[in-house]
């Protein structure tokens, strides 16, 4: 089988991954620059990716990661359906609102953790949408699987950027940071973080394989 193209950061946290999900594979994991992506397989691939979907179709990630009309989602408590934000709000072409009302009026940048239900969340990074072509709601598991290994639809992202955008987010207390561990009496997104980030190390080295 043809080698796959994985970073040594991305080894390392599939290294880690596999040693966490099979036990009978541990002794086989060796050192981390020796892990034999060759092993990775479609099917091991196919069951992370059912995984990120689920983190991907959350509200805590969808809410950002709208469509053209800029309009950001909120969900005001844990279950209610997402709807649009409050105030008319509304992010223009910059997804940042800087033709209205800038995101960062109300949403600071900061590391601290949120606390006060119903307050604006902040983060480590200036609060924004993603851009349009990364939306992802009102769209299939296939059809966000299908974008998001898609460099003219992802950020210009291979299959080690994908990993990495959550690495630095995780060093700037981001957004996927953030959703995991939204505070304020928000659900989280499902799984945890250090579980996506192997999911999406699993996912790429099995050559990103969608249903
Ligand atoms: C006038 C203040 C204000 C402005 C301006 C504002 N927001 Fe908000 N935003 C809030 C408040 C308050 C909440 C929390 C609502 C709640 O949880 O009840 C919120 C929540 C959100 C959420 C939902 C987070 C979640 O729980 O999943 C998103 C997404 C969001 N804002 C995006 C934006 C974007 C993008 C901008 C800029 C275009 C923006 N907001 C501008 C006040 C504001
Ligand atoms: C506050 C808004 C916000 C939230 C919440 C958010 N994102 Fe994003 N996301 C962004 C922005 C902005 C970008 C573009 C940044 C870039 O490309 O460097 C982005 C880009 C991405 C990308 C890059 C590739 C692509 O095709 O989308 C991924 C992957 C991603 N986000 C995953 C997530 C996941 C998973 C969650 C939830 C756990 C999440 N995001 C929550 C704003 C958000």
């Amino acid at each position: 089988m043809k080698p796959k193209k994985v970073s040594s950061v991305c080894i390392a946290v599939l290294a880690c991954a596999v040693a966490s999900t099979s036990a009978e594979e541990k002794g086989n994991t060796g050192s981390d620059t020796a892990f034999p992506t060759e092993r990775v397989t479609q099917e091991m691939g196919l069951t992370a990716w059912a995984k990120i979907h689920a983190v991907a179709s959350h509200p805590r990630c969808t809410n950002c990661h709208v469509g053209a009309d800029n309009v950001p989602l909120w969900t005001r408590n844990p279950g209610d359906p997402p709807r649009a934000h409050g105030m008319a709000v509304n992010a223009g072409e910059s997804r940042i609102g800087a033709e209205g009302l800038s995101c960062r009026t109300c949403h600071q940048t900061s590391k601290r953790p949120n606390q006060v239900s119903n307050a604006a969340p902040h983060t480590g990074m200036h609060w924004q949408l993603a851009p349009k072509e990364m939306q992802w709601t009102g769209k299939s598991s296939t059809e966000i699987c299908k974008q998001l290994r898609d460099p003219d639809r992802n950020g210009g992202r291979d299959a080690d950027g994908l990993v990495e955008h959550i690495l630095d987010d995780m060093k700037e207390t981001g957004f996927i940071t953030w959703a995991f561990n939204p505070g304020g009496n928000r659900e989280p997104a499902p799984g945890g973080l250090r579980a996506h980030l192997q999911d999406m190390a699993l996912w790429t080295a099995a050559g990103m394989p969608c249903p």
